[in-house]
């Protein structure tokens, strides 16, 4: 069977060859590789390095050569802002009508508050914490499939919902249905959370939230808020092997489990979609990201993620542009909107599974391997932004 080069590549980055990749059995995926087809639909392209001078030329705006991770390439002047109003509606605004490529604004300046104390050692894992300042963006779609993707790469996986919406397990076909059914999930069982871990048919580990009532919800986020080091401490008692990738759901904005999250985490991957009010949000998400992650020494950063990218729309064209052209080597990628996403979760499948060749599949690989380059350059002491 032909393997993808996208699929080799990151094989090749977890040190492994691709030619034990299965693809699943198609299932009805044509109608949804057919549905987001559009004339204009955006070409991936080189992502623009932060490296480059900030007096550079803004690039004009190409039809770039197809390729992986590949965005087109920004139309508006991006590095070395430190403007913080380019963050807002009225940046926003500005940078719109002047796609123009005027003045660069810049990354905002973030808090830096304090937290104390130590955390056990994760060094042998890597915590990818999927976040976002605004819900309803991908990040449950996201964790699910970047997990899946991960885990077909030959890595060990665990993606852990620290989310009361409890909708993870959703995106996931159990491997034993028995033992799926009578998980109760970490929240309801705090204490033993290695008991409640599933298994999909994917061989991707699944530790779900849990339903619980009202006041028990309080009380468990209670006990993490007087407890910081609560996930560091079960992350370790699961005795994880060496490499494996641990991904993180949150619910989104500020939170006990964002604060969980992203003090254990190597990376936060932020979760966007290429509208005003998630653009705006950005601010508010990166403060918060260093607020939390300042206790993790091993913490690389900040990537990002545009999810539901759809260039036949013009203002979602206009303002992935902008954001590829603001985010710079940040942004880890794109992912259009494909409706073989929605459909994959109405079967309890993920996209992988559902609609192995779709548009979505090969962005979330693209991904996925941004991810993996950004964390293994981060391991070899590099540095990064
Ligand atoms: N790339 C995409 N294309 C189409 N639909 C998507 C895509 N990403 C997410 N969705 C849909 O968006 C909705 C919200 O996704 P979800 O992952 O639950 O967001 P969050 O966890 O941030 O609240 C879901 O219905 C999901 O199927
Ligand atoms: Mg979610």
């Amino acid at each position: 069977m032909s393997v993808p080069s996208d699929i080799s590549n990151l094989f090749k980055l977890f040190g492994d060859s691709a030619d034990g990749y299965q693809e699943l059995a198609s299932g009805p995926v044509q109608s949804s590789q057919s549905g987001w087809s559009t004339p204009s639909r955006i070409e991936p392209a080189a992502i623009v390095p932060e490296s480059a001078e900030p007096e550079s030329e803004p690039v004009v705006v190409q039809q770039a050569e197809a390729g992986c991770c590949a965005v087109a390439a920004p139309a508006v002047p991006v590095r070395g802002q430190k403007d913080e109003q380019v963050w807002t509606s009225q940046g926003l605004q500005g940078l719109l009508a002047g796609l123009a490529q005027q003045d660069s604004p810049a990354s905002p300046e973030v808090l830096a508050p304090q937290l104390s104390s130590q955390r056990p050692d994760l060094q042998h894992i890597r915590v990818i914490a999927v976040v976002s300042g605004k819900g309803g963006v991908g990040k449950s779609t996201m964790a699910a499939n970047l997990a899946v993707t991960f885990a077909k790469a030959g890595s060990a996986v665990l993606v852990l919902e620290l989310d009361p919406q409890n909708a993870l397990r959703q995106h996931f076909r159990a491997a034993e249905p028995s033992a799926w059914a009578a998980a109760a999930g970490l929240a309801v069982s705090a204490a033993q959370i290695a008991e409640q871990c599933l298994h999909s048919s994917d061989g991707v580990t699944l530790l779900p939230y849990g339903v619980i009532d009202e006041p028990r919800r309080r009380e468990f986020e209670q006990s993490l808020a007087n407890d910081p080091h609560w996930l560091a401490q079960q992350l370790a008692d699961l005795h994880l092997s060496k490499g494996t990738v641990v991904l993180l759901d949150t619910p989104p904005g500020p939170s006990v489990y964002l604060q969980q999250a992203l003090s254990v985490a190597n990376l936060a991957l932020v979760v966007s979609l290429a509208d005003a009010a998630s653009y705006t949000a950005l601010p508010f998400i990166d403060s918060l990201i260093a607020t939390y992650s300042q206790e993790a020494a091993d913490f690389v950063g900040s990537s990002y993620l545009i999810n539901q990218v759809d260039p036949s729309r013009k203002l979602n064209q206009d303002i992935t542009q902008i954001m590829q052209g603001l985010l710079g080597s940040r942004l880890a990628g794109m992912v259009h909107a494909d409706p073989a996403i929605g459909e994959a979760l109405a079967y309890n499948r993920n996209v992988f599974e559902y609609a192995p060749n779709s548009s979505a599949c090969q962005d979330i690989v693209c991904c996925a391997q941004t991810l993996v380059e950004r964390l293994a350059a981060n391991s070899h002491g590099e540095q990064t932004a």
